[in-house]
């Protein structure tokens, strides 16, 4: 299997870093393409360039505001709510020229490893007004120094998510977004071994769940599920960790349930810029947004996955999840 010529462009990469990536082991996916492993995950080439010079780099100001979360695990969606909380001042939810309107939420709020530090050095952190609301899917254990210390102020937003959905959700999103002939047994296998990109899974959600445990001030852990079940709640409490609680005149005039509407699967999913448009995940590929919304439902695994896979999968958070206190 080849990956097909939208998704995955050929890396650019510097002499020097072609050597250091020769120091590290790999591994080839199904998708033809080597994961590299560094700090414990596995990166493509291009993302792990960015994030290491995201780590040498980028300082974090005490007012930024993180959306972070392994893939498929509803980043868009938390993106589209922590940009609505953020700026309903400006932009209240029920504005006809709401950014969220006109622009995909990952054009509103960049990840740091692909928007700012990826190959094309497109976007200019300076020019970003505050707090600065970024994303990333690097795991806790690697993020930036400045942003880890102690003496940090930022704010973490982490969404997780059940491991079966997210798997499905990796495997429609990769089928349609270049790499049609992956099965969904190829990619399960890819997850339950680690392989998967920013993976291993597990390891990844347990990052941010112990931070979020030690230092709750900081890390906001949030389940796509408890987001589904009741939206209104868990926005309120978004809000209310980002220090920009909802005022009682807010919640009279309704504010809560017009950006739980304006960030819904199906508000979202039906804007011309989301049916439409397309994005640039820098130097890495051009996914149409429209593949960033596919069902946006719990339990899809279902459809899917055999009895087997079921089982290996729930052995996994078994063993892994056991004693952190932990449900996925
Ligand atoms: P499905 O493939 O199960 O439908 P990410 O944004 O991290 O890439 O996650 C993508 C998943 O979130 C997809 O799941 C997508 O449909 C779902 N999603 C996107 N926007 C959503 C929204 N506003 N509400 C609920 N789910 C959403």
């Amino acid at each position: 299997m080849s990956a097909s010529s939208n998704f995955f462009r050929s890396p650019q990469l510097s002499q020097d870093f072609k050597e250091f990536l020769s120091t590290l082991p790999k591994e080839k996916g199904k998708d033809s393409l080597y994961r590299y492993h560094y700090q414990g995950f596995w990166y493509l080439d291009l993302l792990l360039e960015a994030l290491i010079s995201c780590q040498q780099h980028f300082q974090a100001e005490d007012s930024d505001v993180f959306v972070t979360s392994t893939p498929k695990c509803g980043t868009t969606w938390l993106k589209a709510i922590a940009f609505a909380l953020l700026n309903r001042r400006r932009h209240p939810a029920a504005s006809g020229d709401h950014p969220l309107i006109s622009s995909n939420p990952h054009d509103l709020v960049p990840f740091l490893e692909m928007g700012l530090y990826g190959t094309s050095k497109a976007l200019d952190i300076a020019s970003f007004p505050s707090p600065r609301l970024l994303a990333t899917h690097v795991p806790y254990s690697s993020l930036p120094e400045s942003i880890r210390s102690s003496g940090s102020k930022c704010k973490i937003l982490y969404v997780a998510r059940d491991l079966k959905d997210a798997l499905v959700s990796e495997w429609h999103f990769l089928a349609r977004s270049g790499v049609p002939d992956l099965t969904v047994a190829e990619t399960f296998k890819e997850f339950c071994e680690g392989l998967s990109i920013y993976g291993p899974f597990w390891d990844h959600v347990l990052g941010y769940w112990k931070e979020s445990l030690e230092n709750p001030d900081r890390v906001l852990f949030l389940k796509y599920e408890d987001m589904k079940a009741r939206p209104a709640a868990e926005v309120r409490r978004v809000a209310e960790f980002l220090g920009c609680p909802f005022s009682a005149e807010e919640e009279e005039a309704g504010e809560v349930d017009r950006i739980v509407e304006l960030c819904s699967f199906e508000g979202l999913s039906g804007l011309e810029v989301n049916k439409k448009g397309k994005q640039e995940v820098t130097g890495v590929a051009i996914v149409d947004n429209s593949s960033l919304f596919r069902r946006g439902e719990v339990g899809d695994w279902k459809n899917h996955l055999s009895p087997e896979m079921t089982k290996r999968i729930d052995r996994i958070v078994e063993e892994k999840f056991c004693g952190s206190g932990l449900f996925l």
